[in-house]
């Protein structure tokens, strides 16, 4: 919890939290049945995250090996831990973001697994789900949000790892951010993370938009604004690299077009239009053929 000095009180159980709800809590945590778990308190919602029965390490190795064929380090996987690592580092990235004043869930409690986060109510993903059809200019606007809140806080210095609406919620009319078990700063340049974060959310943006390109370009629009110029070069280079796979994938996509595949070529091909990267011959459909 934020302490009213504006120090990090971690770990403290609020006052209002009842002994029923802390042994609520315990018997939640000692069951550990999922892996993230919505629990019912008298005083509201909280959360529990466990770590370390996600990913998988054969995946991760392919991922890492990928990453030295083509010499791209921005493919490197971050680094593996052990579930007590990996929840201080969810903890210590969470502290950096407030520090940083960017809204982020509260550390109620840790264990050597797990954690008690604050409930950050609804997500981005859920009020775009409710807004597509309600209100779509409000969508939109919701989707450049997602890309200018982005490269603000690139703009801090940090880097989110895997930017998704569905892991960001709103605060006072602020994207707020949690899930932070990625940390590619640690084994790429940060302006590089930056990038290859600008390109994860593009892969859902490119998705979403209901006006196309006329949201795309106010979205990247407001990401570069905020964003340092360093990252913006390397998106270049990273959707230079990208951009070399589009024919292959449209091949691919022939035969099989998969939701992830679409999405890269969506948002790759737009990248690459808006970096002005030149097209390989065959590549201005990419995507358009499903
Ligand atoms: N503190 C929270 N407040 C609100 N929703 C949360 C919170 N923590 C997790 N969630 C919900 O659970 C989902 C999964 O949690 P997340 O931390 O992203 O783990 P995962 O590694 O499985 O993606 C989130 O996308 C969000 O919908
Ligand atoms: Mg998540």
């Amino acid at each position: 919890m934020q302490g009213r000095d504006g120090t990090l009180k971690d770990f403290a159980i609020p006052p209002q939290v009842t002994p029923a709800d802390v042994e609520r809590l315990l018997a939640v945590l000692a069951r550990g049945a999922r892996r993230i778990e919505r629990v019912e308190l008298s005083s509201g919602a909280v959360w529990i995250k466990r770590y370390g029965r996600k990913r998988a390490l054969v995946g991760m190795r392919a991922q890492n090996a990928l990453a030295r064929l083509f010499r791209q380090p921005f493919l490197r996987a971050s680094p593996r831990l052990a579930p007590s690592a990996m929840v201080g580092r969810e903890i210590r990235r969470i502290a950096l973001f407030r520090e940083r004043g960017l809204p982020v869930p509260h550390v109620l409690y840790r264990s050597a697994g797990a954690v008690v986060l604050s409930d950050a109510g609804s997500t981005v993903s859920m009020r775009l789900a409710a807004l597509r059809t309600s209100d779509p200019v409000a969508h939109e606007d919701l989707l450049v949000a997602c890309a200018a809140d982005l490269g603000a806080l690139h703009g801090k210095g940090l880097c989110h790892g895997r930017p998704h609406p569905r892991d960001f919620f709103l605060e006072n009319g602020r994207i707020g951010f949690m899930d932070f078990e990625e940390e590619p700063e640690a084994v790429m340049p940060l302006a590089m993370a930056q990038a290859r974060d600008l390109w994860l959310l593009f892969l859902q943006l490119t998705q979403r938009a209901l006006e196309g390109d006329a949201t795309l370009d106010r979205a990247f629009a407001a990401w570069e604004t905020a964003a340092p110029a360093a990252a913006r070069r390397e998106l270049g280079a990273l959707v230079g690299f990208l951009g070399k796979f589009l024919s292959l994938t449209r091949l691919i996509g022939r035969m099989h077009m998969g939701s992830d595949l679409r999405r890269f070529l969506a948002a790759t091909r737009y990248l690459s239009r808006v970096c002005e990267i030149p097209r390989p011959a065959g590549a201005s459909k990419a995507g358009k053929d499903d």
